[in-house]
């Protein structure tokens, strides 16, 4: 039986499952950042990833994909129901993203979520070599940390928290605010996306639990009476820039960039947003502030379009089905009444691209809109940045959004404040070539040096630091 130095615990394998036209199941690799972003890591260190093949009721043995060790764990369409529609996208994740729809808290959700993570703790227990090191991922997870120690007090623990960590007078609204922070402690290093998310559950902690905390990290206090130390930092994550920019100097995807700004008529600008389809992106917003840049005249379809991919997300929850019908109606609004039989004001695709449709997105938009009104990073921000290998285009950036610490040379925005949206965006529309050069530059420095392979050593060596203090204390 495999035995892992390293291994991975999260919600989602790094494979998608595709049946054939004869029924035949095959895995195909996932298209998200983290899998690129681990995949050197595992191969290097007889890595083994446990995660949910994605879909109810499948049944498989661990297995072996592109060097790494996968284990599956299953979940009954009930659990998908109850840990990962209503627990963890209907309760964490609107809570952690400050209540911009409204969580709620269901008993039985809650048990289905204890019992899931402790199917993932178990797993991950099994397949983790004498003394391994095990990163678990994300929100989905938060009670693994504390459940793996108990099952192996040998293993050292690390977590990254992807999405935001809300401000205390937010999460003390959550029933199981004290089994939720037991739960993360459970971990050696844990990690958020901005210093202000660390500080945040650090406030959680001290309110809570009553636990002392410092820049060095938490003092945890153990049944024999002892303490242990768990660190809570910011790792901010990144993409694989080297990827992206690639990706753009292929002459076969610029092509393609010119083939859809003629596909759209070719206008003076082209404004891109790029969203899953989810209340935290501020889409609405965004589309309001646009149509209300049309109506007032500012802008005209002739000269200006918005080209919004919004790619379907947990669409078994209501918020997500709710939000779909808003967006479609204001688009669908916004379009009758100031498009042209030659111009559209808004091209709306409700899909999923692969990379290169992406990059040849990015090449061809003059200005990118990231308008969350919460988001632990926004990745969207960091990939068009780096696909401008020319130096040009303007990203608007949302200050809610966690790459706004890392990317001040972006045109910043408050997006619940609709006219200062209004004037950012005509002045990244306005704005001369010169000074997006300049900022650009800026912008994509950030990006290269701190691509996502630097975010995955940084955790990594916080976690052997971890492990090393923990050798030298027993
Ligand atoms: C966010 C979360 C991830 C999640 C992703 C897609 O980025 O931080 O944990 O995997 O959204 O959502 P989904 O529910 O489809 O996994």
């Amino acid at each position: 039986m495999t035995q892992a130095d390293l291994v991975v615990v999260a919600n989602r394998l790094p494979v998608d499952r595709v049946v054939d036209a004869s029924g035949e199941p095959s895995w195909r690799r996932s298209p998200g950042g983290l899998v690129t972003a681990l995949e050197p890591v595992m191969r290097r260190a007889d890595g083994a990833w446990v995660g949910w093949p994605g879909q109810p009721d499948i049944d498989v043995e661990p297995f072996e994909f592109e060097g790494a060790h996968l284990v599956p764990v299953r979940l009954s369409a009930d659990e998908v129901e109850k840990y990962y529609e209503g627990m963890s996208n209907d309760t964490f994740w609107p809570l952690y993203h400050d209540v911009i729809a409204e969580p709620r808290y269901r008993r039985v959700w809650w048990d289905a979520y204890v019992r899931v993570n402790e199917r993932f703790a178990a797993a991950a227990a099994e397949v983790a070599a004498d003394g391994a090191e095990v990163w678990v991922q994300d929100y989905q997870l938060q009670l693994v940390p504390r459940m793996l120690r108990e099952l192996r007090p040998d293993l050292t623990i690390g977590y990254f928290h992807h999405i935001p960590f809300p401000a205390y007078g937010l999460y003390s609204q959550l029933p199981w605010r004290r089994q939720v922070l037991e739960g993360l402690l459970g971990a050696d290093v844990i990690g958020f996306q901005r210093v202000a998310d660390a500080g945040n559950f650090a406030r959680a902690v001290r309110r809570v639990l009553r636990y002392a905390t410092k820049a060095t990290g938490i003092t945890v206090p153990q049944e024999d009476g002892s303490t242990r130390n768990a660190l809570a930092k910011a790792f901010p994550i990144s993409i694989d820039a080297a990827s992206y920019i690639e990706l753009a100097r292929r002459p076969d995807i610029q092509a393609r960039a010119a083939e859809i700004r003629e596909g759209l008529g070719n206008p003076k600008k082209i404004l891109l947003g790029v969203d899953r389809l989810d209340y935290t992106k501020g889409i609405r917003h965004r589309l309001k502030a646009f149509g209300e840049l049309l109506h007032d005249g500012r802008v005209s379809v002739e000269d200006v379009t918005l080209l919004q991919v919004a790619s379907p997300s947990r669409e078994r929850v209501e918020a997500y089905m709710q939000l779909r019908d808003e967006i479609e109606l204001t688009v669908g609004r916004i379009n009758g009444d100031f498009d042209t039989t030659g111009h559209t004001a808004i091209r709306y695709l409700h899909q999923a691209y692969p990379r290169e449709e992406m990059v040849a997105l990015f090449l061809a938009a003059d200005v990118m809109l990231v308008t969350a009104l919460r988001d632990g990073m926004n990745l969207v921000a960091k990939e068009y940045v780096a696909a401008r290998v020319d130096n040009r285009g303007v990203l608007v950036l949302s200050e809610f959004a966690g790459a706004a610490d890392e990317l001040p040379s972006a045109v910043r925005i408050n997006p619940h404040d609709i006219d200062g949206m209004k004037d950012a965006i005509m002045r990244a529309i306005e704005m001369p070539a010169a000074e997006q050069g300049r900022r650009m530059r800026a912008l994509r420095k950030r990006v290269m040096d701190y691509d996502v392979a630097r975010w995955s050593r940084s955790f990594l060596e916080a976690l052997d630091e971890a492990k090393a203090a923990r050798r030298s204390t027993s």
